[in-house]
């Protein structure tokens, strides 16, 4: 018997619940939400195409009853007001912040062992305050940032190769914002071809470009932010811990010292099973890279001393 909770079922996530339940990551799925009547039926709309999909996953929808959510084995956060055209993510704070961190407490106090994944914004600083509001371990609070970063610089690849997305490798470090993601071009392959041979210069720096408004490009387009994709990389996550997979996927964690950084949660790439994130994978960064890293980590730490200011860590 596997338990999932989603919480927050706005388009992120009813789109991580709806993608959950169709791989049948879980028995029970409860997507919980504090506006009455949209889980429920969200979760309605979800349970009449299992006979058509043909999966057993009994999605239940709530309205703030969190006894509902008891015994989840994993818990996906996604509450909070998303962004609209020409905001960043850091915006979102002021509202956000307290949200999750209420958020965070209710799911524990029927959950205490499960683990958290948080993808409201700005991830990277909701992930340290469910990390030190929660007083967790570590390896039990997840962001999902990078995941979904790599997987649009993996298709800006794959537009630029002329290639299938499944054949393109390329990952994403650092903060999950436009200005402090970083895209590894250095690293990114085709079926193991270094893409630095296969594309020139002038195209590669376009694709890094591409990737990190990848999510304001579409929020300018549709008047909020995105959905399919940040749901898909939340739930690809869920998998990873739901069948303790060991995959390695760039996301949010508290680091300790490792790419010389500590107290801190941002993106690198983890191996993760049923216990949350399990080790760091440390990419030997060049200068110009680790440069980028600790600027990036510089900006997302400047964005964390607003908690402080705000009283909630
Ligand atoms: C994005 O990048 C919502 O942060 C999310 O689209």
């Amino acid at each position: 018997m596997s338990k999932i909770t989603v919480v927050g079922a706005g388009n992120v996530g009813a789109t991580c619940a709806n993608v959950a339940a169709q791989k049948e990551l879980s028995d029970e799925l409860v997507l919980l939400d504090i506006k009455e009547g949209i889980s429920e039926g969200k979760a309605l709309d979800m349970m009449q195409t299992a006979a058509l999909l043909e999966f057993d996953t009994r999605i239940k929808g709530v309205t703030n009853d969190y006894a509902a959510t008891a015994g989840s084995d994993a818990v996906v956060i996604t509450s909070g007001i998303p962004r609209k055209p020409g905001m960043s993510r850091e915006e979102l704070i002021g509202v956000n912040a307290g949200i999750v961190k209420d958020v965070t407490q209710n799911i524990l106090k029927y959950s205490p062992n499960a683990v958290i994944i948080v993808i409201s914004n700005p991830m990277d600083t909701m992930t340290y305050l469910a990390l030190k509001s929660s007083g967790l371990p570590k390896n039990r609070v997840i962001g999902m940032g990078g995941m979904l970063d790599s997987s649009r610089f993996k298709n800006y690849l794959s537009n630029a190769l002329g290639a299938a997305p499944a054949d393109v490798e390329g990952v994403v470090i650092g903060g999950h914002g436009d200005t402090t993601m970083i895209p590894l071009k250095r690293f990114a392959t085709c079926k193991g071809l270094p893409v630095s041979e296969l594309l020139d210069a002038a195209t590669l720096d376009k694709v890094v470009a591409d990737t990190m408004v990848g999510g304001a490009t579409l929020t300018a387009l549709l008047n909020t932010s995105a959905w399919y994709a940040p749901g898909a990389a939340g739930a690809i996550l869920l998998e990873a811990v739901i069948r303790n997979q060991k995959k390695i996927l760039p996301c949010c964690v508290a680091l300790e010292g490792e790419y010389g950084q500590k107290d801190i949660c941002i993106g690198v790439p983890v191996t993760v099973g049923k216990n949350g994130w399990e080790k760091i994978i440390e990419y030997p960064l060049n200068s110009d890279e680790q440069a980028l890293f600790d600027k990036s980590a510089a900006a997302v730490r400047n964005m964390n001393k607003v908690l402080t200011d705000m009283k909630l860590v």
